[in-house]
């Protein structure tokens, strides 16, 4: 059986093992490490089976302006299904589960630099990601409102934190 709970300081170890083995590299590893030293997370949750980590999503705090307007936002950075567990629907559930903390914990929008065909399901746009000016574009970056209309504007930016920088 697969439970997804929030993270807790017994689970920092195996996330670290997930994100090198799912992404091939310590990038993703390290950045989990700098957003919790920072003070950033939002939300962290682990898929469990048999007690051990086998999926995890971190949300974190993310500075976007609209309209000179600040918005209270998450990035989705970064998640992660170990490799003998994808396409089981692990991922759905951490995306929906974390999806419904953060708006639970007041955060009007989403935002993710990733796969342009598996975000879309839940609800994430290219489009509307488009009018913030930000290190990313193209169908890759893509937002997500939880508070319809918080992003509605004629221009908007997004600002992410130091610890993004050595991914
Ligand atoms: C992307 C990832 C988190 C998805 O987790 P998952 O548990 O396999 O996803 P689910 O089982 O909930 O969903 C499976 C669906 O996602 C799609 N999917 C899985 N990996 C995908 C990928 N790399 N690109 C596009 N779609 C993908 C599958 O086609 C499947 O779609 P379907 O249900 O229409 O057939 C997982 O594949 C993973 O950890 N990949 C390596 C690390 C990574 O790329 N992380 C995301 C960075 S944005």
């Amino acid at each position: 059986m697969i439970v997804v709970v929030e993270e807790e300081p017994k689970h920092r170890e195996g996330i670290s093992a997930l994100h090198r083995v799912a992404f091939g590299g310590d990038g993703e590893a390290r950045l989990v490490e700098r957003l919790r030293r920072d003070r950033l997370v939002a939300a962290s949750l682990v898929a469990l089976a048999d007690g051990d980590v086998i999926g995890h999503i971190l949300f974190s705090d993310l500075a976007v302006e609209v309209d000179g307007r600040t918005v209270r936002a998450a990035a989705l950075a970064p998640m992660a299904v170990r490799p003998d567990r994808q396409r089981q629907g692990v991922g759905t559930r951490l995306v929906s589960a974390g999806l419904s903390i953060v708006q639970d914990r007041g955060y009007a929008a989403v935002v993710v630099l990733g796969h342009a065909d598996y975000y879309p399901r839940f609800g994430f746009s290219a489009a509307l990601a488009r009018r913030l000016a930000a290190p990313f574009s193209g169908d890759s970056f893509m937002a997500l409102e939880l508070i319809p209309g918080a992003l509605d504007g004629a221009s908007g930016a997004v600002s992410y934190p130091p610890a993004f920088e050595l991914t």
